[in-house]
C-alpha cells in the first residue's frame, strides 16, 4: 500500500464519517483523481469504502487484514516488521519471501497475504490457506551466524508463536510438538516452515513462514479433521493483525536474546514447560528411519534427545515427532 492510501485510510479511520474528497486532497496536497485512485485501490486490497456524492468517503467496516498499516498500528516491533509487504493472494509467502531476499530485501522484512494458493508445509505437505481467515506471514531474516547455528531457528519461532498466542488469548491450552508445531487440544494449530539459503560457512538468508489457523470454523470450511483454530479453541473470532504484530514483537524479543547469548540454553525451561512430549515415549521420522524412544528434551543447540532402550541417548538434529505407535500426518 502507497503512504498516500494508507494516510487515506488512517483519516477515515479517524473520522468514522464521510470525509469529503477535497478535505483529503488538500490534506495530502494531492488531486482529486488521486485521492480517487488511492481509495479505489484501498478497495482492491479489501477495505469497504462508501462513497456518496456531496459528502465524500466512508470506511464502512473496519476489516481484519494483515496489512501493514493495521500490523503497524499495533506492533511495537522495533526491526521485525518495519517493511511488511502485504497480498490479497499470494501462491505461497515463503515462496515471495525467498525471491525477495534473493534480490536483496532487508533483514526483518515481512510478507503476508489474505489467502495462498499453494501454502506450503514441511515436508512438501500442503498448507490450507482459505482467504479471510488465517494468518500467513514469512520473515526475512539474514542472521550473522553459520548455516548449522542457523538451524536453531525452528526453535525460536515455537516460542515465539506459543508467546504470542498466550498474550492474545490469555489461558488458552497449547503446546509444542518437537520441531515447532503448536497443538491445542490435540489438534494442530500453527506450524512453521523455515527455508535457508547459505553457503558452507555463511548464511545468505532465513525465510521463517508461519501459518495460524485463526478463524477458521469447521462449519463453513474445508478444515482438515487434524486442525484447530483460534475461534474453535475460544469461542470467538480473533484478529489477524493483532496476532501479527504480538508474533512479531515476541520473534523480535526471542531472536535478539538468541543472538546476544549465542544458544538456546536461556530458552530451555520454557520449551519443556510447553513441550506436549516431554517424557513420553514417540517415533521420530527421519529422513531415513524411524527412531523410537523417550523425549528427554532438546539440547542448546535444538537436538532432540531422545533415550533409547538400551538407556543411550541419542539426539536427532531433524525429523518429525509423534506419540509411539500414532502416525498421524498434520
Ligand atoms: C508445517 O507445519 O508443515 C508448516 C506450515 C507452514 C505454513 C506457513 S503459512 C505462511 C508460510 N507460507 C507457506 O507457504 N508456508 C508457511
Amino acid at each position: 500500500m502507497g503512504e498516500s492510501a494508507s494516510r487515506i485510510l488512517r483519516i477515515l479511520r479517524d473520522s468514522g464519517r464521510y470525509v469529503s474528497g477535497q478535505d483529503i486532497s488538500s490534506e495530502l496536497g494531492i488531486s482529486r483523481t488521486a485521492v480517487w485512485k488511492n481509495v479505489n485501490s484501498l478497495r482492491e486490497t479489501g477495505y469497504s469504502i462508501d462513497a456518496v456524492s456531496n459528502r465524500g468517503y466512508r470506511l464502512l467496516e473496519s476489516i481484519d487484514l494483515p496489512t501493514a498499516d493495521e500490523i503497524g498500528r499495533h506492533s511495537t516491533a522495533r526491526w521485525l516488521g518495519r517493511d511488511i509487504i502485504y497480498m490479497k493472494s499470494v501462491d505461497s509467502t515463503n515462496i515471495l519471501a525467498m525471491m525477495l531476499a534473493a534480490q536483496g530485501a532487508l533483514h526483518g522484512t515481512v510478507v503476508t497475504a489474505d489467502s495462498q494458493t499453494a501454502g506450503r508445509g514441511r515436508k512438501g505437505r500442503e498448507w490450507h490457506s482459505p482467504p479471510g481467515t488465517n494468518l500467513y506471514l514469512s520473515m526475512i531474516l539474514r542472521p550473522p551466524v553459520s548455516p548449522a547455528e542457523a538451524s536453531q531457528i525452528p526453535v525460536i519461532s515455537v516460542i515465539a508463536s506459543m508467546r504470542a498466542l498466550g498474550r492474545l488469548c490469555p489461558g488458552l491450552d497449547c503446546g509444542v510438538k518437537w520441531p515447532n508445531d503448536v497443538f491445542c487440544g490435540g489438534r494442530k494449530i500453527s506450524g512453521t516452515l523455515c527455508e535457508m539459503k547459505a553457503e558452507m560457512d555463511r548464511v545468505e538468508h532465513v525465510v521463517v513462514g508461519t501459518g495460524i489457523n485463526v478463524n477458521m470454523d469447521p462449519l463453513n470450511s474445508d478444515m482438515p479433521e487434524t486442525a484447530t483454530s483460534l475461534l474453535m479453541e475460544t469461542g470467538c473470532s480473533q484478529s489477524r493483525s493483532r496476532l501479527a504484530a504480538k508474533l512479531l514483537e515476541d520473534f523480535e524479543a526471542v531472536y535478539d536474546q538468541w543472538l546476544a547469548e549465542g544458544s538456546l540454553k536461556c530458552f530451555l525451561k520454557e520449551w519443556e514447560a510447553g513441550s506436549l512430549l516431554l517424557g513420553r515415549r514417540i517415533d521420530v521420522r527421519t529422513a531415513s528411519r524411524i527412531i523410537t524412544g523417550r523425549s528427554m528434551g532438546i539440547t542448546e543447540s535444538g537436538a532432540l534427545r531422545l533415550q533409547l532402550s538400551d538407556g543411550s541417548v541419542q539426539l536427532v538434529y531433524a525429523g518429525d515427532a509423534t506419540l509411539h505407535g500414532k502416525f498421524e500426518i498434520v
